[in-house]
């Protein structure tokens, strides 16, 4: 047998763990660390046919598919995209290899000198280029990553039996996450065991993602967060392709290897939102009742699958807005194209969706000479109503309270009256827009796919430490958990533990997306602490760790159950999407300069129903930078490509809204307990984005008078819109 060697690598210049200390990614350092940095195709679509790797210099390798010890794919939902590229890319900034060497400027020295060649391929680069053709993405079998259609009622007996229809075609564009921290991690092997730490939304899916990139056991890969600063669904898949590229990195070299991007490259080479085409066509009666609605929702989903699917999904399940529409038929379709990938961010197909039908409703309102607020509402979903798949709405819906009170504190009705009448000099609107978001994951994916379970310890001194795999990227879910099982157990807050998650210690939680984890993780904690409370079992398997000195006396493991009410059937998306709904409604007034088209904001009104609220001043942060983050996704916030190129790799390029762009938000929060979210609560997260960029563009439409169908409400589009262009 082969005698074991201790081969621990050290930590240095860690410092005291003291209070308000956060250590981010690049505040580690271990013991003969290297840095590494990553060598990308400069082609959207080509083959490669050689590269040409100058002398090394000591202490420097290169790291590439051939150091994959498994699979070359990143585990994900069609497991399409290669850690390295083989020998084709399909993207500008895909990754080709890596240089890794103890000084940073001789590795980009080292890297400067590679040679590529290339055979050029044809790329495709838009929606409407992708629909046509064949094959853009080499790995799937034609160039749709994934389609699917729900039909409910009989939309074409109602549309052939219309009086009139209505229809409207609406397009959104790229957006770039921003997190204040970009991606990093640090890959370590010792022991015969690789550790990846790093900035994340999802500690097991790097674990999982390892284990088939190396084919190893699940034992020998751990996974540990640091200070994660934000992440906004920009750390959910992507951050899983660099953690395989460190923790590779690190096997072959025997040394830590650090893996952190810059500004320019994070913009680069990580995932953005969809830019989608949606199509609406509405069927009205003689009386003008909606009978039927008809979407058709096209995604740009980029070179590789990634979320693409779910993200879709999550679109189609928006497709119809809350409005109570009895024949529907949504088709929806994500193509590849030879952009950078898209992925998670905040909303998840919501926001293009929200937007699409949000617009189509008010052009629609205004073009049979209706009040839009009054058409909307005459229309609008309530308890009991069937959701866009069939579902049934099983709780309240306090829509109706939440418009009354939003109009009370904007002034909504009167404004849109007097800015649609006034010809002054400088164009007013205000718009409203009504939204909301599936909490959770989507269908019987909590059940099927995730099935969390936490853990509860406590401690001989008393002290409760919460074990989930949910991380605290900046929206405050460490206080809100710990929150959740100090009130459930009568203990003061402080006496509650929560450390960032490494998978050695917690168990898998699911990942911190889709507005889950207070709803979901947190329920499960509530649970677990109750049965804490009363008793628990004597803790077995106890590890100590830095968060528990002391040995645990007692533990509590809770599984996600299923609430019974659920029915989903997937095959035709029929039935429950969403366990819950939060629900919101936002107002947003403008300006419009008639001579540079500039908007100027100034009124922003927001109405929501989260459930209960845990911790009010979180809830207040996410209301506002989920607001402020849709506005600027609405207006501010440009990215174009040029063959595949961004053209705004920068932040003084790419220009996100500042602190002073906003007028203070007026946020109310409306009490609705959902009986299955820890006191009542449901997710709030990614809720306020959606509603953002559909009430300024009304705005802007009530300002303009033209119809808005496109985001970002850009100047040079409003020039556009104002010379008549559609
Ligand atoms: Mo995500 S967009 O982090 O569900």
């Amino acid at each position: 047998m082969k005698e074991k060697v201790d081969r621990s690598i050290n930590r240095i210049d860690a410092p005291e763990k003291t209070g308000g200390y956060a250590e981010y990614i690049a505040d580690m350092k271990f013991e003969g660390m290297l840095y590494a940095k990553t060598l990308r195709s400069e082609k959207p679509r080509a083959v490669i046919k050689s590269i040409d790797i100058p002398l090394l210099p000591e202490g420097c390798y290169v790291v590439d598919k051939n150091d994959i010890p498994g699979k070359n794919r990143v585990k994900m939902l069609l497991d399409d995209q290669p850690f390295f590229a083989e020998d084709i890319v399909n993207y500008i900034g895909e990754p080709i290899l890596l240089v890794v060497g103890p000084d940073r400027e001789q590795v980009a020295q080292v890297l400067s000198n590679i040679r590529v060649l290339y055979e050029e391929m044809e790329p495709v680069f838009t929606i409407v280029d992708a629909v046509k053709c064949d094959k853009a993405s080499i790995y799937g079998e034609d160039n749709c990553f994934s389609g699917y259609e729900i039909i409910r009622g009989d939309p074409d007996r109602a549309f052939r039996e219309a009086a009139e229809a209505i229809e409207g075609e609406y397009r959104t564009g790229l957006q770039e996450h921003i997190y204040l921290e970009p991606q990093g991690v640090i890959g370590v092997y010792e022991n015969e065991r690789v550790t990846v730490y790093g900035s994340m939304q999802c500690p097991y899916y790097i674990k999982t993602a390892l284990v088939q990139g190396f084919g190893w056991d699940e034992e020998r890969i751990r996974v540990v967060q640091t200070t994660t600063g934000g992440a906004f669904g920009g750390k959910e898949e992507y951050t899983s392709i660099i953690a395989g590229h460190a923790a590779f990195a690190a096997v072959k070299t025997g040394r830590p290897v650090r893996l952190i991007f810059d500004r320019a490259e994070d913009i680069i080479c990580t995932t953005k939102r969809h830019p989608s085409i949606i199509k609406i066509k509405t069927a009205l009666d003689k009386n003008r009742k909606i009978t039927a609605m008809e979407v058709e929702i096209t995604l740009d989903g980029g070179a590789y699958a990634g979320l693409s699917p779910v993200v879709l999904q999550r679109a189609m399940f928006a497709a119809t807005g809350v409005y109570n529409i009895p024949n529907i038929k949504v088709k929806g379709r994500v193509f590849a194209t030879n952009n950078v990938p898209s992925g998670a961010m905040r909303g998840f197909g919501g926001p293009q969706a929200f937007f699409a039908i949000e617009m189509h409703m008010q052009s629609l309102a205004e073009s049979i000479s209706r009040d839009p607020l009054d058409f909307k509402m005459e229309n609008m979903l309530s308890k009991g109503d069937l959701t866009v798949t069939g579902g049934v709405l099983r709780y309240e819906v306090k829509l109706p309270q939440m418009i009354d009170l939003v109009e009370k504190m904007s002034g909504y009705r009167r404004k849109y009256e007097a800015f649609i009448n006034d010809r002054g000099e400088v164009p007013k609107g205000i718009g409203l827009s009504i939204f909301y978001h599936g909490c959770a994951f989507t269908g019987s994916g909590e059940k099927e796919k995730i099935r969390a379970r936490v853990k509860l310890k406590k401690r001989k001194d008393g002290k409760v430490l919460i074990l989930v795999a949910s991380v605290e990227m900046g929206q405050g879910s460490s206080t809100t958990l710990r929150k959740i099982v100090a009130r459930a157990m009568d203990l003061p807050v402080e006496d509650v533990i929560y450390e960032n998650p490494d998978t050695d210690i917690v168990p898998d939680s699911g990942p911190t997306v889709a507005s889950r984890t207070v709803m979901i993780v947190g329920f499960l904690l509530k649970k677990a602490a109750e049965r804490l409370k009363a008793g628990g079992e004597k803790a077995a398997d106890f590890k100590v760790t830095e968060a528990c000195e002391g040995p645990a006396e007692l533990e509590v493991t809770e599984e996600y159950e299923e609430p019974g009410y659920i029915k989903w059937g997937h095959e035709k998306f029929e039935g429950d999407a969403y366990p819950t709904y939060s629900w919101g409604v936002n107002v947003v007034e403008v300006e419009v300069d008639p001579v540079t088209f500039v908007i100027k904001v100034n009124g922003i009104w927001g109405v929501y129903d989260i459930g209960t609220i845990i911790d009010e001043r979180i809830i207040r942060g996410q209301m506002e930078g989920g607001i402020a983050q849709g506005l600027g996704y609405a207006a501010f916030e440009v990215m174009n490509t040029d063959c595949g190129n961004i053209l705004q790799p920068s932040l003084a390029d790419y220009i996100i809204p500042n602190s002073k762009e906003f007028p203070e938000m007026e946020i109310r929060l409306i009490d609705n307990p959902y009986e299955y979210g820890p006191f009542g609560a449901k997710g709030a997260g990614e809720l306020p984005f959606i509603g953002a960029a559909p009430a300024l563009a009304s705005a802007v439409q009530n300002a303009l008078k033209v119809p808005i169908k496109r985001l970002p409400v850009t100047p040079e589009y409003l020039l556009k819109v104002a010379e008549g262009e559609k």
